[in-house]
C-alpha cells in the first residue's frame, strides 16, 4: 500500500499509529503523552485485520495521567507492549539508520530486539542482563566507598555473568539466523558480500572477580555483553564507518527485509511492514526491486510525498492530506 501526500500531511502520523496499534509503542518516542493530538486528553488506535486467516480486532487507548490500554479481540492485555507478542510490525524509518551508522549501544539494542521478537520468552533478558550490571556497579562503588566488603559483590559476578552467556547466547542465534537472510536481501539490492558479525563471549564469576581492582577503580563494570558490538560488513568493508549513507540505507533495508522472513518462517505470519520515506533515496532500480520484494508477501505500507515513487502500481493508494483544521485525513 502506498500512503501519499505533501510534508507535514501526516503520512508518518498514519504509519506510527499503525505501529501504536500492532505494538503497543511508538517506534519514534517511548514518551507516550507525545502520541496524544495537541490540547486533546486521550488517543486511541483500532485495527481490524487478519492474522494467518484469522479475523483479528486490536485496540489501544491512551489516557494522559492514567496511561495505556491494549486489548486483543476485545481482551484486555496486561500491558500494551504484550501486543508484541501478538503481532509482528518490523518499521523502517530514516532514523533507523543509526543501526548502521550509530554507536556499539544502538546495534546491540537492536539486535536484542531481534531476539526478542524471534525468541519472545527472551525478550526480556537484555534489561534484565542490564539490571544485572547497574546492581554490580552499584556494589562497586558502595565498596569503594567502604559501605560494605568485596565479598558483597560475588553474587552480582554470578548474576552478570549467568545473564551475561544467556545473553551472548541469544545474540549469537539472532545473528546466526539472519546472517545468510540479511546477505540474500542485501545482494537482491545491489550490496555486494553484506556480512554481519558477532563475537561475544561472556565472562565468568572467576574473570569478573579478577578485575574488581579495576573495576573498582572506575566504577564501572570493564567487561561483558554490554559492551558488545555487530559488525555491519560489505566485504572487508566495515559499513558502520566506511558505508555511504545509501549503503548505510540498503543495509538497514535488508535487515528488515531479512527478519521479515524470518518471523514468516517463526511464526507462519509474515510481519507488516511499515516503511516511511524510503524511497526517497534510492535510485529507481532499487526500488523497482524493492517494489518486486514487497509485492511477494504480506502487507506493507510504504509512505512517500510523490504518489509515483514507487515502481509498477501498488494495491492500495491512500492520500493523506491535511484538513481545515489541522488534522489529517487519509482516502
Ligand atoms: N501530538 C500531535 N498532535 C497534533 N499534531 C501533531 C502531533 N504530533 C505531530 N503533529 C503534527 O503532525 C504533522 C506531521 O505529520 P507527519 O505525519 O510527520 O507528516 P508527513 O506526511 O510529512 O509524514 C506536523 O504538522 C506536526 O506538527
Ligand atoms: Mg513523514
Amino acid at each position: 500500500m502506498l500512503v501519499t501526500g505533501p510534508n507535514g500531511a501526516g503520512k508518518t502520523n498514519l504509519l506510527e499509529s499503525l505501529h501504536v496499534g500492532t505494538q503497543g509503542f511508538s517506534p519514534r518516542t517511548r514518551a507516550d503523552a507525545q502520541l496524544v493530538r495537541f490540547g486533546r486528553d486521550a488517543a486511541r488506535v483500532a485495527l481490524r485485520g487478519d492474522r494467518a486467516g484469522v479475523p483479528v480486532e486490536l485496540e489501544v487507548t491512551l489516557e494522559l495521567g492514567s496511561g495505556k490500554r491494549a486489548a486483543v479481540n476485545g481482551a484486555r492485555l496486561r500491558a500494551a507492549e504484550q501486543l508484541r507478542s501478538e503481532v509482528a510490525t518490523l518499521v523502517f524509518t530514516p532514523d533507523r539508520l543509526v543501526v548502521v551508522k550509530g554507536g556499539p549501544g544502538a546495534r546491540r539494542a537492536y539486535f536484542d530486539r531481534v531476539l526478542g521478537r524471534l525468541s519472545p520468552a527472551r525478550s526480556g533478558l537484555s534489561a534484565e542482563y542490564g539490571a544485572a550490571v547497574g546492581q554490580r556497579n552499584a556494589a562497586l562503588r558502595r565498596v569503594s566507598r567502604g559501605l560494605s566488603s568485596r565479598e558483597a559483590l560475588a553474587p552480582w559476578n554470578e548474576q552478570v555473568s549467568r545473564l551475561g552467556a544467556e545473553l551472548v547466547e541469544g545474540r549469537t542465534e539472532a545473528v546466526e539466523l539472519l546472517r545468510p537472510r540479511f546477505r540474500e536481501r542485501a545482494g537482491e539490492l545491489g550490496l555486494a558480500a553484506a556480512e554481519l558479525a558477532y563475537e561475544g563471549t561472556a565472562p565468568t564469576a572467576a574473570e569478573l572477580e579478577a578485575r574488581t581492582d579495576r573495576d573498582l577503580e572506575r566504577g564501572t563494570t570493564g567487561i561483558g555483553p554490554h559492551l558488545d558490538d555487530v559488525g555491519v560488513l560489505a566485504g572487508e568493508r566495515d559499513l558502520r564507518a566506511f558505508g555511504s549513507q545509501g549503503e548505510q540505507r540498503l543495509a538497514v533495508l535488508a535487515l528488515l527485509l531479512g527478519e521479515a522472513e524470518l518471523l514468516e518462517e517463526r511464526r507462519g505470519v509474515r510481519p507488516l511492514l511499515l516503511l516511511d520515506d524510503v524511497l526517497s533515496e534510492l535510485d529507481p532500480e532499487r526500488r523497482r526491486i524493492l517494489a518486486d520484494r514487497l509485492r511477494a508477501g504480506g502487507q506493507a505500507l510504504v509512505t512517500s510525498a510523490s504518489a509515483n515513487a514507487l515502481p509498477g502500481e501498488p494495491a492500495q493508494t491512500v492520500t493523506v492530506e491535511q484538513a481545515v483544521d489541522g488534522t489529517s485525513r487519509a482516502a
